[in-house]
């Protein structure tokens, strides 16, 4: 086996980028860039071992020249996503060896990013999406609600088509709250703000939604300041908000429970504060900051479509406005909205 010249290993011990030396199967040499990389503390840990063990896939046949996408496999076991490329060197004229030196480059961060950027992209082309469909669904269920109610006066009170008709009108009303939580995805923000009454907006939603098997069985209280100033926002948004928030709050409570709405002028903070504290399982710390996203939920499929929380989010971000989520896990969720309110205006 022909000598290879130390010098080289001089020359790339000092290289910030992390480097190895290495026969098509086996590892001659490593810098310290490399040695840090892959979290060991000397290189005498790696050379003499196999290429297998720290890239994947590694091929010893016919080692692929060029750059490329691979897996590093670090000393913990953990891997990071890493560029390496590869160069045959030339020993001497008659080497019976074929060495390579490759360098690597560790693209874990930028894959990250890469794939945060692309989740967040298909998120908002899925939500418009949805936006759209519930739009098309909408119409028709309003349809079918109205034929539905012309029917249920025609019909003696004690027929039995009367209570069939009756859970068909349940159920599309159902359908129609999912709708509209979906709808707001599909629209940019509509200018028109107009004064709104919140107190309004939540009784409004309450009165929508207390015959729903989710909150009949809740005993939900209210607190709802008189002195409460408008703010200037969209209602129908608004009303979203609030129904998501409530509902969520009874799918918690599994159609059990307490809920409390309150409702707060803040003169010092120029605020107006919306409180919704459930009796529910709350949320644990690890998924608070996740429950904002879209699509993110813990129900079932078909149960949860994970987008309630992200539409409330935008629009509540639209007017101004923050919310603020609290509760120890197993004590119940308490969602506060809080709006700025412009009291000159
Ligand atoms: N009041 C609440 N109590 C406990 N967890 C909640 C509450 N509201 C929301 N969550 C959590 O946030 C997740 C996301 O909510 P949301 O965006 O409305 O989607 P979905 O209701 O379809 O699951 C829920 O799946 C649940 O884990
Ligand atoms: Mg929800």
């Amino acid at each position: 086996m022909s000598t290879f010249p130390e010098d080289i290993f001089d020359l790339i011990a000092g290289i910030p980028q992390p480097v190895l030396i290495h026969s098509a199967e086996k590892i001659i040499f490593v810098n310290a860039a490399f040695v840090e990389l892959f979290d060991y503390s000397r290189p005498e840990q790696i050379e003499s071992r196999m290429m297998g063990e720290f890239i994947a896939p590694w091929r010893s046949a016919r080692p692929r020249l060029g750059r490329r996408e691979a897996t590093g496999r670090k000393r913990s076991g953990g891997s990071i996503d890493i560029e390496i490329s590869t160069l045959p060197i030339q020993v001497s004229e008659n080497a019976d060896i074929t060495l390579y030196q490759s360098i690597i480059k560790d693209v874990t961060e930028q894959k990250n990013w890469e794939g945060a950027m692309l989740q967040s992209e298909r998120m908002a082309a899925m939500g418009r999406l949805a936006g759209e469909i519930a739009h098309e669904i909408n119409n028709p269920l309003g349809g079918i609600l109205l034929y539905a109610n012309l029917i249920h006066e025609d019909l003696a009170p004690e027929s039995q088509a009367r209570t069939n008709l009756e859970k068909i009108i349940k159920l599309a009303t159902r359908c129609r709250i999912i709708a509209k939580g979906l709808l707001n995805f599909g629209r940019s923000s509509s200018k028109t703000y107009a004064p709104v009454d919140l107190n309004q907006v939540i009784k409004d939603m309450y009165s929508l939604v207390e015959d729903h098997k989710i909150l009949t069985r809740v005993r939900t209280t209210f607190s709802l300041s008189k002195a409460l100033p408008h703010i200037m926002g969209d209602k129908g948004q608004l009303e979203q908000v609030v129904l998501n928030i409530m509902i969520n709050a009874g799918e918690a409570m599994k159609g059990q429970g307490k809920l409390d709405v309150t409702s707060f002028f803040s003169p010092e903070a120029r605020t107006i504060n919306i409180k919704f504290e459930d009796t529910g399982p709350g949320i644990p710390q690890e998924i608070r900051t996740r429950i904002f996203e879209p699509f993110f939920t813990t129900k079932q499929p078909g149960r949860g479509t994970g987008l309630g929380l992200s539409i409330t989010h935008g629009i509540v971000q639209r007017h101004g406005g923050k919310i603020k989520v609290s509760g120890e896990a197993g004590k119940g969720a308490c969602f506060e909205l809080i709006f700025p309110v412009n009291i000159s205006g």
